[in-house]
């Protein structure tokens, strides 16, 4: 396929229009998945497939959509869409991306959490390597001007070596949102790899997202480097730090998604980072275009460029495995009371329930 090449696309699982936000679900992202695929010129968005009618009606209604299914399967049957987003909650990907994959589809963008269990690992890894389907998952604050200033900063080494990344998010839990965190420490260095991860929960009564939720959590996590990464999965840190990066030569602190700042011998540096837009960004008007919508469509281009035969993307499935792999491995190590050495063990392999229903059975 060539650069030109147009593409037909659907969003599976297209979501709860008009709900409050409120931890547990019902953010609808499968509209944020259909402003996407309309943005682009290269795109026709021609389906759409949920179980609930009425939430089928009004995306079917909002985007102008022609089809709409209320089983995935015959979407993938009858439209045979090129590219396909998932809007499910993570209990449902795998299978999806099975039924997709099998029916023909090039590309797919998936939401985080990006799988159930570590049970799905191979499952998903054979489903690729049979069809050939390329898989992004959206940790799309990758694209975020602000992370991405602050991974070149790492880079030239302006903090020297890195001692610990800490951040804290507040109200939230270590998957349904802090995924993008352990994503973005991740990213910061350079996608080494980790080796070890210690967690601790503290699980209830909370449900959300299909599956049982943690009331806090806390993640702990080792570089092969020695760099560590810290994640409160609960509580914010103070003064609207979002991360505080502490290096033998200094410390950056990353203000919420807009601004970083670099403490070092040689004074403080207090740089916006909004304005600093890698190649390809949206051409959207600045009032409708916060940092989060073009990463969306940057994150788009990548899978069709990819799908096209350039390079696999920083979202694609075989490095955000390993990000799904650390984020589990906190729960997993709440469950055993050990640290969790990476790659998973053949125990932890087959843990086939997502973990925070082993650790809320346990009460
Ligand atoms: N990447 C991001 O920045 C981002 C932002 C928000 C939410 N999310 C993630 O997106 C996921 C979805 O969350 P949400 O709150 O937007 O969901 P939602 O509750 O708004 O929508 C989920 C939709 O899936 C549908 N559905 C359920 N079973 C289905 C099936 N078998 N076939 C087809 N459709 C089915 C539901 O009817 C519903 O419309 C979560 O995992 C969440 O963490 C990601």
């Amino acid at each position: 396929m060539s650069a030109t090449q147009k593409y037909t696309a659907a969003v599976v699982g297209v979501g709860k229009p008009k709900q409050p936000f409120k931890k547990g679900g019902g953010h609808a992202i499968g509209h944020i998945h259909a402003r996407m695929f309309l943005r682009s010129p290269r795109v026709d968005l021609i389906a759409g497939a949920d179980i609930a009618s009425e939430n089928l009606a009004y995306y079917q209604n909002e985007f102008n959509v022609p089809q709409g299914f209320k089983n995935y399967n015959e979407l993938f049957r009858e439209a045979k869409p090129d590219i396909i987003s998932i809007g499910t909650y993570c209990g449902l990907h795998l299978p999806i991306i099975e039924a997709a994959a099998r029916a023909g589809v090039k590309g797919i963008i998936c939401e985080k959490p990006f799988l159930n269990s570590p049970a799905d690992i191979d499952p998903v890894r054979r489903i690729v390597a049979e069809t050939g389907v390329k898989i992004c998952v959206a940790h799309i604050r990758r694209y975020n001007p602000t992370m991405q200033r602050c991974r070149q900063l790492l880079r030239d080494g302006v903090i020297g070596q890195v001692i610990t990344y800490f951040s804290g998010v507040e109200g939230w839990d270590l998957s349904e949102m802090a995924s993008h965190w352990f994503d973005l420490i991740r990213f910061f260095h350079d996608d080494k790899p980790v080796k070890s991860v210690f967690g601790q929960a503290r699980v209830r009564e909370l449900r959300g997202y299909g599956h049982a939720m943690e009331d806090h959590a806390i993640a702990y996590f080792e570089f092969e480097d020695g760099a560590r990464g810290i994640i409160d999965g609960g509580r914010g840190l103070p003064n609207g730090i979002n991360f505080i990066i502490s290096g033998t030569a200094g410390t950056i602190r990353v203000m919420g998604e807009h601004t970083v700042v670099v403490d070092t011998i040689a004074g403080q540096r207090i740089e916006p980072c909004s304005h600093l837009r890698p190649d390809g960004w949206s051409n959207l008007g600045i009032a409708d275009s916060p940092d989060w919508l073009p990463t969306w469509d940057m994150m788009l281009a990548d899978l069709m460029r990819w799908i096209e035969g350039g390079p696999a993307p920083m979202m694609a499935m075989d490095n955000a495995l390993k990000t799904f792999e650390v984020n589990q491995a906190a729960y997993i190590s709440s469950i055993r009371g050990d640290r969790v050495d990476l790659p998973f063990d053949a125990a932890a392999v087959a843990i086939n329930d997502y973990p925070v229903e082993i650790l809320a059975r346990r009460k």
